[in-house]
């Protein structure tokens, strides 16, 4: 079973009662299982940038099993490896079934019933005791355990702040998108979403980009998130995101490549900005997004840039990205307008409940729209004269 299968079957099992979840990890394995929670947990810490390094033994525990880690924290970041440190400072354990189901699970203050904690710092130290300068080497200690305990409970950070700490430019600066996402995502946040995003970022620089990826992947805690770009982005794979290289205007590509990771939950095209290609991936894509879900498209100032397939000129051209998306305000009435026969509509007018468009960014609610029409007797060319008083 490989990295990724591990962690989607955790996220499905959690759903489940207690025992399930410890089932779960006797099926799966209780090393492979610590050691995808440990890597969770080292990328949704988030030390504070003067923070010197301290080690945190974290053990966890599965029956009669003990699985150890050295978690080093500091202002770059946080690291981990399998063992023990017997001089770390602060020693921590786990149930490991506990920790997967705070971890994966939804939020809901479930996290650290089991946990248990032991401060070992000046446990063998000798002299007088010198209350000052141990308060001060005991900072740094709470600060990583600080981080190390924020990773695992359900606090929740804001997607803009996520936004910047991953260097996206869905806010600030060129952008300002995240607080739009949250309005519609927020409902989302705790399901375990899969979530599409065509446009790694980077272009072909393989290190480069991925940012978006990671921002969407601490969002959604026990989101599934995949990144498609032309260029091989397999740099950024890691548990939670898989990238995927392909053409978003190649509609045989796409439909195989859905086929096999979808249905979605959301889709955002954040990738060439061509319109030709948007409207290819709008019209292949949305048949993979589930009922109640989105399909995003960013950037539609470039729907006004010849270069980029659009027009300065033409508003209304449904062959540029915002004229496309206009058609889809009277897709959303297709029952309503008199002599269009309904079986002849467009499966976009039957599928989208709602658009949103806000500058520069269009959200896409995926729904049955099958409302019926007005009564019949509602004329439809002009009211009848009122009757007389
Ligand atoms: C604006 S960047 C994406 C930024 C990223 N989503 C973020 O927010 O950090 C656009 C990416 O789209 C990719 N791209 C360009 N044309 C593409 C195509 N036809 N199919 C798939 N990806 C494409 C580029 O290689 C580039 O990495």
């Amino acid at each position: 079973m490989t990295e990724q299968e591990t962690v989607e079957a955790l996220i499905l099992a959690v759903g489940g009662r207690p025992d399930d979840v410890r089932a779960a990890v006797d099926r799966l394995g209780a090393g492979p299982v610590a050691e995808a929670v440990v890597a969770e947990l080292r990328f949704r810490a988030a030390p504070p940038a003067d923070l010197p390094e301290v080690n945190v033994q974290l053990d966890l525990v599965h029956g009669d099993r003990t699985l150890g880690f050295v978690v080093t924290l500091s202002g770059k970041g946080a690291t981990a490896d399998a063992g023990q440190d017997p001089d770390a400072p602060m020693w921590v354990s786990y149930e490991l079934a506990d920790l997967v189901r705070a971890v994966y699970g939804p939020s809901g203050g479930r996290a650290g019933h089991t946990r248990r904690v032991e401060l070992r710092l000046g446990r063998d130290e000798s002299g007088p005791p010198n209350p000052k300068a141990y308060l001060v080497k005991l900072e740094p200690v709470s600060r990583a355990v600080h981080a190390l305990f924020g990773a695992v409970d359900p606090a929740e950070p804001d997607l803009g702040d996520l936004a910047v700490r991953y260097a996206t430019d869905k806010w600030g600066g060129l952008h300002w998108f995240t607080p739009h996402y949250q309005r519609h995502f927020s409902e989302l946040r705790d399901e375990p979403v899969r979530l599409l995003e065509i446009g790694i970022g980077g272009y072909e620089q393989p290190h480069l980009g991925g940012g978006s990826l990671r921002t969407w992947k601490r969002y959604f805690r026990r989101g599934l998130i995949y990144g498609l770009d032309i260029f091989d982005k397999s740099a950024h794979d890691e548990p939670r995101i898989t990238t995927l290289r392909g053409d978003q205007s190649d509609p045989a590509y796409l439909r195989e490549m859905a086929e096999r990771y979808g249905p979605f939950d959301i889709i955002v095209d954040d990738g060439s900005h061509i319109s030709g290609h948007v409207l290819v991936s709008l019209r292949t894509l949305l048949p993979y997004v589930r009922p109640g879900g989105y399909y995003v498209v960013e950037d539609l100032m470039f729907s006004y840039f010849q270069g980029f397939g659009g027009s300065p000129t033409d508003l209304n051209s449904p062959d540029t990205s915002v004229g496309f998306l206009k058609t889809l305000a009277d897709g959303l009435h297709y029952e309503d307008r008199p002599g269009l026969d309904p079986a002849q509509a467009r499966y976009f007018d039957r599928h989208i409940g709602a658009v949103h468009f806000y500058r520069g960014v269009a959200v896409i609610e995926k729904s049955a729209n099958a409302e019926g029409s007005l009564p019949p007797w509602i004329p439809r060319s002009g009211m009848p004269p009122r009757p007389a008083q």
